[in-house]
């Protein structure tokens, strides 16, 4: 059987897979996290992580006792969480934006919902799609947290200067309001990196009782 055919934002993923896991778990989370963390719903809550990586995120978060599913499309990245933290009580599903067509078919209701370095590799028709599916996917009162590259585009990568603006401008087209829009360093201290961080939530359904 043919190996599945790579999705574009996932190129140069694959043949890289082991390095770029070891790469991604050396970043601490409550580091890359520190200024959204407090965001953060208390478990136990329904965490999605999209585009999961190394399952660094996801781990952390049922470490502490949330329920998490963490999406990843590059098989061999996804394999490597999956060995790394064997331990965790993590739901791995293997699908992709736009649509995250598979995840999709459950309906299922998140209240925090992570694209931790996932966004900018999506082109502009993508985001779009994306963000409905998103915003469909939060519970009311749930936060999704997007974080964007800026800087020079890796080799063999497909990845676009997404700006803060655009983003949250796409979320309140979906109803999101931003309660976090901020800059920071790179994780990994390359100086030609930086990043910007939008936290948009989904508002409570208020109900009349009047
Ligand atoms: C820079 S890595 C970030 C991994 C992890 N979130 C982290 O912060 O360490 C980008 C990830 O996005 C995934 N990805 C790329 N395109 C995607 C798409 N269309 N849908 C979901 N994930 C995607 C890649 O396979 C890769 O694992």
């Amino acid at each position: 059987m043919n190996p599945a055919p790579t999705i574009p934002g996932a190129l140069g993923y694959g043949p890289q897979a082991q390095a770029l896991a070891a790469q991604y778990e050396s970043i601490a989370f409550d580091d890359l996290h520190r200024e959204v963390l407090h965001l953060f719903p208390p478990p136990p809550c329904a965490v999605l992580d999209i585009g999961a990586g190394s399952g660094r995120d996801a781990a952390a978060l049922a470490r502490i006792g949330h329920r998490v599913t963490a999406v990843e499309p590059t098989a061999a990245l996804r394999q490597e969480a999956q060995r790394i933290h064997a331990d965790m009580p993590i739901a791995w599903v293997d699908d992709h934006l736009p649509d995250l067509a598979l995840l999709h078919t459950s309906a299922p209701c998140f209240d925090l919902v992570l694209l931790t370095a996932v966004w900018m590799h999506l082109d502009g028709a993508e985001r779009a799609r994306a963000m409905q599916t998103v915003a469909t996917l939060l519970s009311p009162g749930g936060l999704v947290v997007i974080s964007l590259r800026h800087g020079p585009v890796p080799a063999e990568r497909r990845m676009f200067d997404v700006s803060a603006q655009e983003t949250v401008a796409l979320g309140a087209q979906h109803g999101l309001t931003v309660v976090h829009n901020g800059r920071r360093d790179d994780a990994q201290a390359r100086a030609d990196v930086h990043w910007s961080v939008v936290a948009m939530a989904r508002p409570k359904i208020r109900i009349n009782t009047a």
